[in-house]
C-alpha cells in the first residue's frame, strides 16, 4: 500500500455489494467507490474512458464494471478497458480498515493513470 495521508470516506456497509457510490471532489472529477460481491473495495474516476459514461451505474461482475452506455468492461483494479477496447480511467488507492473506507489523499487530488508505468519499460528498451 502506498504511504501517505488517507481520507476516511465512510463505512463499507453504506455500499451494497455489487454496487458503487459516487463521491464528489471539489474542483476535481467525481469518483466512484465500488464494493464487489466478494467485498473488495475499489475507487476509480466516475467517467468511462470511451465516452464518459457514469461507471458508478454499471453492472459489477468480479473486479470489473460494465459501462452502462456501451458495455465496455473496465477493470476496477487497473482502470483499464478490457478485451479489444482501449482506454484507461484513473484509479485511487483504497483500503478498508475497521469497516471504514480510506482513499489515498494525494491520489484523490491527482488521480493516477495506470498506463504510464506499463509503457515506460518499452520506451527504454
Ligand atoms: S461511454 Fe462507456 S462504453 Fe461508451
Amino acid at each position: 500500500m502506498p504511504v501517505g495521508k488517507w481520507l476516511d470516506v465512510g463505512t463499507v456497509d453504506q455500499i451494497e455489494p455489487g454496487t458503487a457510490r459516487t463521491l464528489p471532489v471539489e474542483g476535481r472529477e467525481e469518483l466512484a467507490v465500488f464494493r464487489t460481491m466478494r467485498g473488495e473495495v475499489f475507487t476509480i474516476v466516475n467517467k468511462c474512458p470511451h465516452k464518459q459514461g457514469p461507471l458508478s451505474q454499471g453492472i459489477v461482475h468480479g473486479n470489473v464494471v460494465a459501462c452502462p452506455l456501451h458495455n465496455w468492461n473496465i477493470s476496477l483494479e487497473t482502470g483499464r478497458a478490457l478485451g479489444d477496447d482501449d482506454g484507461c480511467v484513473p484509479t485511487i488507492p483504497t483500503k478498508v480498515e475497521g469497516g471504514r473506507i480510506f482513499l489515498l489523499r494525494e491520489a484523490v487530488l491527482n488521480p493516477q493513470v495506470a498506463d504510464a508505468a506499463d509503457e515506460a519499460p518499452k520506451a527504454a528498451a
